[in-house]
């Protein structure tokens, strides 16, 4: 029916928003102009818990170029968010229970208690300054360490399991020939996406439209919809650039509801882009924890028992409890699993998910663990996990969809030249530096939602893709433009596809490495679709066999569509509905991109200094769609994972609950010259119950890095640190 088209999905097709990105014409939130543009800032409490007994905004009103300022005084009315429920996901879109500007109340440090709305930004910043506010307060928590006691279970649901218990693991454990039980605990850690967090707002009427750097426009809709009480249908969110997200952007935090509110108290519109330090205060970060992992093993090196435990925290206005004991779950065949969850309340800004939720953490301990085993048992680290690795998923024996951990460290160690590594710790060197090798498994679930997608093909050859899908720079645009073209069998530059809106058909937040699978889903069902229709349309006017065009043209047809989903409430409902039963039917697999990731560092044998000197990560994340756009998501997530391990701590005043480090100058993220190359690569094997085979690979890559960091260090130091980051003060 058409032009033989060489396929596109698994080049390294350069990203169809590069150029615009490159030479500054893509506009980011901020940079969408309106001519009576006003800005706003915020005033954050300093206490953190307690009320505001006074607020005095008499020399903030007078200072030059502000417009207003609004406190729980004469703040405009606002609804409270809703309780979260799993069968309308939006719900589960509020960074805090928080009901902002609405009564006195302060339940952390950094918590919007007045926005000042200016002519200019500098004059909003400047008169925030000026705001005095009193408080009382009360008696808060917000000491992690000294709170680990007054944790709770977390109870977890069906979906979100938060614990399991096979056999009796603590009895395994007393008659284990060989065991490590070990103590490690993580940093709190704050998203520093390269774009700050920003909204402007406006409204026309009852009608709102909000740009926000937002990796969920859906969910923001709803949100915004329901605290304004306002339809769904009145509420437009766009964002069509979006400068990295991390999963701070998946919530609606304080800051795009005041700057509505702002721009609704004074009918401008109004800009609220959040300085570096607003973005710590006001937008959760990673849960800190405090982990247990102990394994019994036999001398052969066979699991009998592994117990994973572990404490995090929530706030009292919110967050929810972290997985961070997932992937203990399916790494490790034992006979006897004992994992459980627990949690903390803090008067601290509530947590929220960060790349990879819980299995970042988690596999820090679970892999650091084994690789203690490994170094107890004399065995290579490796061979263990080999040694250990299911046929089945070790606690009810359900099948993997995929599961390629084998493959990918017999690669990886080829690739890595592991065979030259010397078993001993501090064993080799190379001049002043002493040198370690280390290994951690990756481990991340694969989830699919329901997509809403359109594509229309029209008689000039040309294919429309419209989904309100989010582009935070992973190259999700790239990739379905690639699916689109190839499943049409049209060239790449044919297809243009629409995203970063919710006027466009509805897509799932870019979260849980999903986005691509799932608007994929669809994408595929639509060009299904499609063909079958130009197919009908040709047998009828004889065209069978020539071009679109020419199919169209002699049908006298402008263009085909096809619609999957529905954006009516019910349609939406369905949409859920009909995803619940997938998901449902397709628990009898357990699906996960994994990864074997291999660490070289340098530790300079007086300073403690460490060097990250060489990576390779070997990936089994099925079909990958563009290796280009495939390594950098790798690659970034495994520059993340190095700075968990050497780098980010948010250190927060154990007794003032402030964050005392809410910048890049006090928050060290890695840079260039901390980062060497890093060969990463996958194994390329579809998965066969997922759209085009691909498992998702957003997150995988922060997976185990911290592990194979701390197991590299341990072997060029003989010291093993538990506690991240490690920082050269803990490594001597
Ligand atoms: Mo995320 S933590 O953006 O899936």
């Amino acid at each position: 029916m058409t032009a033989t088209q060489e396929n596109t999905v698994g080049k390294p097709v350069d990203r169809v928003d590069g150029v615009a990105k490159t030479t500054g014409a893509a506009q980011f939130t901020a940079d969408f102009p309106y001519p009576d543009l006003a800005h706003a800032a915020l005033v954050h409490a300093t206490i953190s818990r307690g009320r505001v007994t006074s607020i005095d905004t008499a020399a903030a009103s007078a200072f030059p170029g502000v417009i207003t300022v609004i406190s729980h005084q004469n703040a405009p009315a606002l609804k409270p968010p809703a309780k979260p429920s799993i069968m309308d996901l939006s719900t589960m879109a509020s960074g805090t229970t928080v009901n902002y500007l609405q009564d006195d109340k302060v339940y952390w440090d950094g918590q919007p208690v007045a926005v000042v709305v200016a002519e200019t930004s500098y004059a909003a910043r400047e008169a925030a300054a000026l705001v005095r506010v009193e408080y009382e307060t009360v008696e808060s928590s917000v000491d992690f360490s000294a709170s680990e006691h007054d944790a709770t279970l977390d109870k977890g649901s069906s979906i979100m399991p938060a614990g399991a218990k096979k056999g009796d693991a603590q009895a395994a454990l007393a008659e284990a020939a060989v065991s490590v039980d070990m103590r490690l605990t993580t940093p709190p850690y704050n998203h520093n996406a390269l774009e700050p967090h920003s909204t402007i707002a406006k409204w026309e009427g009852d009608k709102l439209t909000v740009h926000d750097a937002s990796q969920a426009l859906d969910w923001f809709r709803s949100h915004l919809a329901l605290r304004f009480g306002i339809p769904t249908a009145n509420v437009r969110v766009i964002a069509p650039y979006v400068g990295g997200g991390f999963g701070g952007k998946g919530s609606v935090w304080p800051g795009t509801i005041l700057a509505a509110m702002a721009a609704r108290a004074t009918g401008r519109p109004v800009r609220l882009v959040l300085t570096r330090e607003g973005v710590y205060r006001t937008v959760g970060g990673r849960t800190p924890s405090i982990q247990r992992v102990a394994l019994g093993a036999d001398r052969e090196g066979n699991l009998t028992a592994l117990i994973h435990t572990s404490v995090a925290r929530t706030g009292r206005a919110g967050g929810s409890f972290e997985q961070i004991t997932t992937s203990s779950r399916h790494l490790y065949a034992s006979p006897n699993i004992l994992l459980e969850q627990r949690s903390v309340v803090q008067d601290l800004i509530p947590n929220t998910a960060m790349r990879a939720p819980g299995e970042s953490i988690g596999t820090f301990a679970l892999e650091a663990a084994m690789d203690e085993l490994a170094s107890r048992l004399g065995m290579d680290p490796i061979e263990l996990r080999m040694r250990n690795e299911p046929d089945r998923n070790p606690l009810d024996g359900k099948a993997f969809s995929h599961r390629m951990l084998r493959e990918a460290y017999a690669l990886g160690a080829e690739r890595f030249g592991w065979h030259n590594r010397t078993p001993e710790p501090r064993s080799m060197r190379d001049g002043r530096w002493l040198v370690g090798m280390g290994v951690a498994s990756a481990y991340h679930p694969s989830w699919l939602f329901t997509a809403n997608v359109t594509v229309r093909l029209s008689a000039d050859g040309t294919v429309l893709v419209r989904c309100g899908f989010q582009e935070m720079g992973m190259g999700g645009a790239t990739a379905q433009s690639q699916i689109a073209a190839d499943a049409l069998g049209v060239p790449l530059d044919a297809v243009r596809v629409e995203y970063g809106d919710s006027a466009l058909p509805t897509a799932p937040a870019a979260g849980g490495s999903m986005q691509t699978a799932s608007v994929a889903n669809s994408l595929l069902e639509a060009c299904g679709q499609l063909k079958q229709s130009v197919a009908a349309l040709a047998k009828r006017s004889g065209t069978t066999g020539e071009s679109y065009q020419t199919i169209l043209k002699k049908a006298n047809v402008p263009h085909v569509e096809a619609v999957i989903g529905s954006e009516t409430r019910l349609g939406k409902l369905t949409g859920q509905v009909r995803f619940m039963a997938k998901f449902l039917r397709e628990r009898r697999w357990v699906k996960a991109a994994t990864g074997a990731q291999f660490c070289e560092v340098r530790v300079e044998k007086d300073t403690g200094e460490v060097r990250v000197s060489r990576w390779t990560g070997v990936f089994d994340v099925g079909t990958v769609i563009n290796p280009k756009t495939a390594a950098s998501q790798l690659r970034g997530g495994i520059v993340m994972g190095i700075g968990m391990a050497l780098a980010e701590e948010t250190l927060v005043d154990p007794r003032s609950g402030r964050i005392m480090n809410p910048s890049l100058a006090e928050y060290h993220v890695p840079v260039h010259a901390d980062i060497p190359k890093i060969d990463v690569t996958w194994l390329g094997d579809p998965d066969p119950t997922m759209p085009l085979g691909l498992l998702g690979l957003g997150e995988v890559g922060i997976t185990g890095a911290a592990a194979a960091v701390a197991n590299a260090v341990y072997h060029a130091t003989g010291k093993r640190i538990n506690d991240l980051p490690i920082t050269l003060d803990k490594v001597f």
